[in-house]
């Protein structure tokens, strides 16, 4: 496994590649990686020849009072992992690398970055649109592999991608959770034992959710079930509760027969998590 930790050499290894035909996908990632991560790099290794992984703390989504400096961070452990599952390289840069000479630059998709997740934490999509842009720009990868948990960021950069026709394809893929049933999440570890037990109610609410939808259920209906199933965890403080259609993410009124998409945020102590599904009538 290549590991990179300047623009030049991972463009020098992609360059390899592609003069030899080969087709290259990307995994953008900000490390600590867990088996979420590593399921977009297996399906990262079917969709293309070559799979790079990138691991980046990109400093411009995290707002002042966010945990950029607690973010948690274990290089050697991420590195023998990605080896392992078969990663082709690493693109691994400091902030200098990648940010050195400031930058004046921005990609902003308004719209989608101003609501929900967006309206909680100003000026973090436009972080992430632009550093995903960046990573784009470095690897020119024919695919790029996103997860469906970060539903909002896979549908601002579906968009982004498609305004600004980037020429790469947007792969999507579902959540991986524990055993238990909570999403993944490299801020996981930071929960107390007994948040972490609480954190369950996350997924229990979406299979509420999911049950309520299926028979039929109003939005203000699902609404409701959902947030009673949160409110059996005591230490639970809710962000927020959104069910958008799930296509666009606008709002609905009152009855929807498509598909809707869930979107969750709830507190526990100093951790946001957050989780989604997308739920239909039967
Ligand atoms: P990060 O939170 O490290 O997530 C990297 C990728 O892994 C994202 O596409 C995210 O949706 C996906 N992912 C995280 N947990 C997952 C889970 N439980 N199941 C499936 N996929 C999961 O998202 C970011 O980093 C950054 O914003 C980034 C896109 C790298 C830009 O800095």
């Amino acid at each position: 496994m290549k590991i990179c930790r300047t623009k030049a050499d991972i463009r020098a290894a992609v360059r390899g590649w592609k003069s030899a035909g080969e087709s290259v996908c990307v995994v953008p990632t900000m490390g600590f990686l867990h088996d979420g991560h590593l399921a977009l790099v297996a399906r990262a290794r079917a969709a293309a020849d070559r799979v790079v992984t990138t691991i980046f703390v990109n400093p411009t989504q995290f707002g002042p009072n966010e945990d950029l400096s607690t973010y948690p961070r274990d290089e050697a452990r991420d590195l023998g992992l990605l080896a392992r599952q078969g990663s082709d390289a690493v693109f691994i840069p400091s902030v200098e690398e990648m940010y050195g000479s400031g930058g004046d630059t921005f990609v902003d998709v308004p719209q989608l970055s101003g609501m929900l997740q967006g309206a909680l934490r100003p000026g973090h999509f436009r972080g992430v649109a632009t550093i995903v842009t960046k990573l784009f720009n470095i690897v020119t990868p024919d695919y790029a592999v996103f997860g469906e948990k970060d539903f909002q960021q896979l549908a601002l950069i579906r968009q982004m991608v498609r305004d600004l026709d980037m020429p790469l394809e947007i792969i999507g893929h579902p959540t991986v959770r524990e055993p238990d049933g909570l999403a993944m999440s490299s801020r996981n570890v930071r929960l107390t034992a007994e948040h972490r037990e609480q954190a369950i109610v996350l997924n229990q609410s979406l299979d509420k959710a999911e049950t309520l939808a299926k028979a039929g259920s109003t939005v203000a209906e699902l609404q409701a079930g959902i947030k009673a199933v949160l409110e059996t965890a005591p230490a639970a403080e809710i962000k927020s509760i959104d069910i958008r259609d799930a296509e666009t993410l606008a709002e609905l009124d009152g009855h929807s027969t498509r598909a809707v998409v869930v979107l969750l945020a709830v507190r526990f102590g100093t951790v946001l998590l957050i989780d989604q599904r997308v739920v239909a009538p039967a």
